[in-house]
């Protein structure tokens, strides 16, 4: 493929930077992996230098993956060029992304250093890294905010130094489409050296035109976009990935261009970052969107019947949603259980199949017909398997509007010990639990967020619970789905966790 776009995906660093959205390092290596069967060109992995945890994911990642390049930013600064290095050393394919603001405003406030004195640096720093690896990317932090005439000069002078991509951010999303695509036709005219290198463009959206503006960039000359799954990423989010790559695919006839990207697993990919981060992406959002592809209105219904492309600009099916179908019942066996999920794309190991299967036995038990979105709900979080040291067993509830709930909850240990406790309280079934369980787990978490959410529609609906607990100020994300709201709360609270725990031990947090 020529005349191709390069995708840098950043959800696993600017994404996962935004509040909510931490990933701990199981999460953002299956998230990993879920982006190199997407076919990004560049995932950035993380920021190297940031912590000790930032450093294990972009080293694991970085050996894991068989496709794409990973990437590690790093400010201009040798310690951070030096353990970015480090961290992608058994990378297939590395990369090193520095960067150094070039806006008179982060150059005064921010850097408190003069522009010659970031030229400077940022020249010194692309050396420095290139000693280490040939693919380097330099990013103009506040680019779109820059003096334009000292913007070419640096962009110059660190392509001299040996960049292979020069990225041009709109850090805050300040730009205008006409206005930023300009400023990537003054880039091609003005700089000397830059067919040397690959333009890139990173569009915040916190004026809602990060899409656009990296749309207007491609059109005038950037060949690499970066973007995020479901548009997460700081403050209002970055450009979301599964727009630019529609409106590229959809849109051929306008922009000429391709994508690597395999679109049928762009459904699959925001379905795993909402169940790891518990963040849904609302009902209307473009592509990914639970109505992108919903016709209600009779018109349109009538329209699609006699011709889907009346209103269809794009098919479900070219971003792998499948149709929801009944799919399975209390009478299917395993293997038509595990074909059923290999061929919605999900690949689980032995434990994860068990265990899903296990629960799609107690669902069919349950519930008449199980569609595609019931086993999706069931089999979505199997894949990220993490210890458990909590398991429930079982609870009882006494509840009712006029008396004082109870909850007896009995978990079990990962070493086999039951744990069982009763604890009464004025304020209902799920508080009555979670105060129960955290007798048992000997803490008090803060609740920090509590979503629940339908999985069909039906009252014999599945519940999907999404929490967020708080413990020494970091947060954790808890995941569970049942047909009883109150066990899927209990069972998104262990997971929660269960996730604290696994966290704590991985990196020394005691
Ligand atoms: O928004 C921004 O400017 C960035 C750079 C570090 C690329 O995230
Ligand atoms: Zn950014």
């Amino acid at each position: 493929m020529s005349n191709f776009v390069r995708i840098f995906d950043t959800t696993l660093r600017d994404g996962e930077q935004s509040p909510g959205c931490s990933m701990n390092l199981k999460e953002k290596l299956e998230m990993a992996h879920q982006l190199d069967r997407l076919g990004v060109d560049i995932m950035e992995a993380g920021f190297a230098i940031a912590s000790p945890g930032d450093f294990a994911s972009v080293k694991t990642i970085a050996k894991g993956m068989k496709n794409s390049c990973v990437a590690s930013l790093a400010r201009a600064l040798t310690k951070d060029i030096d353990a970015a290095a480090e961290a992608l050393k058994e990378a297939k394919f590395p990369r090193i992304h520095t960067f150094i603001a070039t806006s008179d405003i982060h150059m005064a406030y921010k850097l408190k250093m003069t522009p010659e004195q970031v030229l400077e640096q940022a020249v010194a720093m692309v050396k420095y890294a290139k000693k280490y690896c040939g693919d380097i990317e330099f990013s103009a932090e506040d680019a779109s905010r820059t003096n334009p005439e000292f913007l070419y000069r640096v962009l110059e002078a660190v392509i001299q130094a040996g960049a292979t991509t020069v990225n041009i951010p709109d850090t805050v999303g300040y730009s205008a489409p006409d206005e930023f695509g300009a400023l990537i036709r003054g880039i091609k005219e003005h700089v000397p050296s830059i067919d040397k290198a690959i333009i890139s463009v990173h569009c915040h959206n916190d004026l809602g035109l990060g899409v656009a503006n990296s749309l207007a960039a491609l059109k005038n000359g950037a060949m690499q976009i970066e973007c995020t799954v479901n548009g997460i990423g700081e403050r209002a989010g970055n450009a979301a990935l599964e727009e630019i790559v529609m409106n590229l695919k959809t849109r051929k006839d306008l922009y000429g261009v391709d994508t690597r990207i395999n679109t049928k697993e762009i459904y699959k990919t925001s379905k795993l970052l909402s169940s790891i981060t518990g963040v849904r992406v609302q009902p209307n959002k473009a592509i990914v969107g639970e109505n992108a592809f919903a016709h209600e209105s009779g018109i349109h219904q009538h329209g699609m019947l006699a011709n889907k492309e009346t209103y269809e600009i794009m098919t479900p099916e070219s971003i792998g949603l499948t149709e929801n179908k009944l799919v399975l019942g209390k009478h299917s066996g395993r293997h038509a259980f595990e074909d059923k999920i290999q061929s919605m794309g999900y690949e689980l190991d032995e434990a994860g199949l068990n265990k899903a299967f296990e629960e799609f036995k107690v669902l069919a038990d349950k519930k008449k017909e199980i569609t595609d979105r019931d086993l999706e709900a069931l089999v979505c979080r199997k894949v990220v398997s993490i210890p458990e040291a909590y398991k429930l067993d079982r609870f009882v509830i006494n509840a009712g509007n006029t008396i004082t709930t109870t909850s007896s909850m009995r978990l079990l240990t990962k070493t086999g010990h039951i744990l069982e406790e009763v604890v009464s309280s004025y304020d209902g079934p799920i508080d009555a639990s979670y105060k129960a369980i955290d007798r048992l787990v000997g803490k008090k978490f803060m609740l920090e967020d509590f979503v629940i959410n339908s999985v069909t529609g039906g009252t014999d609906a599945q519940g999907e619970v999404n929490v967020k607990i708080k413990n020494k100020d970091r947060v954790y994300n808890g995941h569970g789905v049942s047909m009883d709201i109150v066990e899927a709360s209990i069972l998104a609270y262990i997971s929660a966790i269960n996730s604290m725990i696994y966290d704590e031990d991985e990196n020394g947090r005691h």
